[in-house]
């Protein structure tokens, strides 16, 4: 019987056992190892790699021979994990000792040369800027392709009356344009934010080694440069210690996750046969092994679901962050799932919601029909009183009050009451009164900057257009 006491390879680790007598045990091994995570950062680690070698030997601190045969092993092994023909190996802990142990295998003696001037901990955190800097960007592209499906929807319906809601009860009438780029503007300030973590996100940690920076006539200038950063991050102590960029994404995620998430909810909501406002399509939807009538928002439900584990992210690396001391500690290797798996939820959440947008099918007449019940232009009668007549808004809210009871109570809405029994209320409303009591009339009215008149939400459609996706 093995415990996990056991010596799990008898030879020290050939990457920087030289003081050791033994290998790792077996549970030292598993608890160490990142690679069955981190092997995702692969291509990243290599372009890293290629950046510092050339600079290196730039420099005169590695030969020219050496640098050429380092950066064809690099290029092979791309080529190798790119086909899937790289075997990671969880003895060798993460994928940077991985990519190493291989470019040694492949080229021999000059292989160790590669990691002059550098460590794990400036590689690792480059490493993770050069990925996240990928997937910001994809997730960006991701939320522009989710605002146009939005922008076609608004604009098709930019006409198409709805009640609108306040504590999900009929509020005031409102077009489903105007509604949807409500969500064009979450997404909007969502894209924002992830553009802003990612200029902050770009200075390179390159040639800060462990923390105290190196002794040899490294350029971090030029690595910087060769990998796109802006510049080279200002302190090799902050810079191997800081998942600020982590955590900026996971922050910017975590809120689109929850406007995905809102969004998903009045997807349900509409889509379910007690309001009817609209169908997704079959291929969006899901049926029940029991109940044949089902017609379920699956997709829907799972963006509204997996919101928690985005949250849960942010949550679990802030937690994880807290407590440590400058500068790196291995604690940090647990960066890594969080961030992977709420880019992965976003990457499926953010084109799903895209789809559903794009495949909406909207019953416009059962919208309109929707905003019969309500008494939704209630308020355009108080605003009426108060224009017309001059009535304190106050008192004209209890009139108005009073008018939608005596509706409520003939089981009819406002424009159905007749002018005489509305003069028993109050004497001076004269027929006019009519003209702003249909819900056509209420949404037509509402002409103010950023207000819902079809021609308002019109110009709001072609103006977010040009602001978002020019
Ligand atoms: N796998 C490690 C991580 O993800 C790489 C850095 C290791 N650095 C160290 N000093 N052991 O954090």
């Amino acid at each position: 019987m093995s415990s996990s006491n056991d010596i799990k390879s008898a030879a020290a680790n050939p990457l920087w056992g030289g003081r050791f007598a033994e290998g790792a045990t077996e549970i030292m091994e598993r608890i160490n190892a990142s690679v069955a995570f981190d092997h995702r950062l692969a291509q990243h680690d290599i372009r890293g790699s290629k950046a510092h070698a050339a600079m290196l030997a730039q420099q005169g601190i590695i030969s020219g021979e050496d640098n050429t045969a380092i950066q064809n092993g690099l290029d092979q092994i791309a080529d190798e994990i790119a086909a899937g023909n790289f075997v990671f190996d969880p003895a060798l802990e993460d994928v940077h000792m991985n990519v190493e142990a291989r470019l040694k295998a492949l080229i021999g003696e000059p292989a160790g040369r590669l990691h002059t001037g550098r460590s794990r901990n400036d590689q690792v955190a480059t490493d993770m800027r050069l990925w996240l800097r990928d997937t910001l960007d994809a997730v960006e592209g991701g939320l522009r392709d989710l605002q146009a499906a939005l922008l076609d929807q608004a604009q098709a319906h930019a006409g198409t009356i709805m009640p609108g809601f306040t504590h999900l009860q009929p509020a005031q009438p409102v077009t489903f344009g105007h509604h949807l780029l409500a969500y064009v503007e979450m997404f909007g300030r969502d894209r924002g934010r992830l553009a802003d973590a990612r200029r902050r996100m770009n200075e390179s940690p390159l040639g800060a080694a462990a923390l105290a920076g190196t002794s040899f006539p490294i350029d971090r200038e030029n690595t910087a440069a060769a990998l796109g950063f802006d510049r080279p991050a200002s302190n090799s102590m902050d810079t191997v210690s800081d998942r600020d960029f982590c955590l900026e994404f996971l922050a910017a995620g975590s809120i689109a996750a929850v406007h995905l998430s809102r969004l998903a909810e009045e997807l349900v909501l509409w889509t379910s046969p007690a309001f009817g406002l609209m169908r997704l399509p079959d291929g969006l939807t899901t049926g029940s092994s029991i109940m044949p009538q089902k017609r379920n928002a699956d997709a829907a439900e799972l963006v509204r679901g997996k919101t928690g584990r985005v949250i849960g992210a942010l949550v679990s690396l802030l937690t994880m962050l807290k407590g440590l001391p400058m500068t790196y500690g291995k604690d940090m290797q647990e960066d890594k799932e969080p961030v992977f798996d709420a880019a992965e939820t976003l990457m499926l959440a953010i084109p799903a919601s895209t789809a559903m947008i794009a495949g909406l099918v909207v019953d416009k007449e059962a919208m309109r029909a929707m905003t019969a019940q309500g008494f939704l232009t209630a308020t355009d009668l108080a605003d009426w009183l108060v224009r017309v007549l001059g009535l304190p808004f106050r008192e004209a809210h209890h009139v108005s009050g009073s008018l939608v009871k005596m509706a409520e109570d003939a089981g009819c809405g406002l424009e159905d009451l007749s002018l005489e029994s509305m003069q028993q209320v109050e004497a001076r409303i004269d027929a006019s009164i009519f003209d702003v009591l249909t819900v056509e009339a209420s949404v037509s009215s509402r002409t103010s900057f950023g207000g819902t008149a079809p021609e308002r939400v019109a110009e709001a459609v072609a103006e977010a257009r040009d602001r978002y996706l020019a």
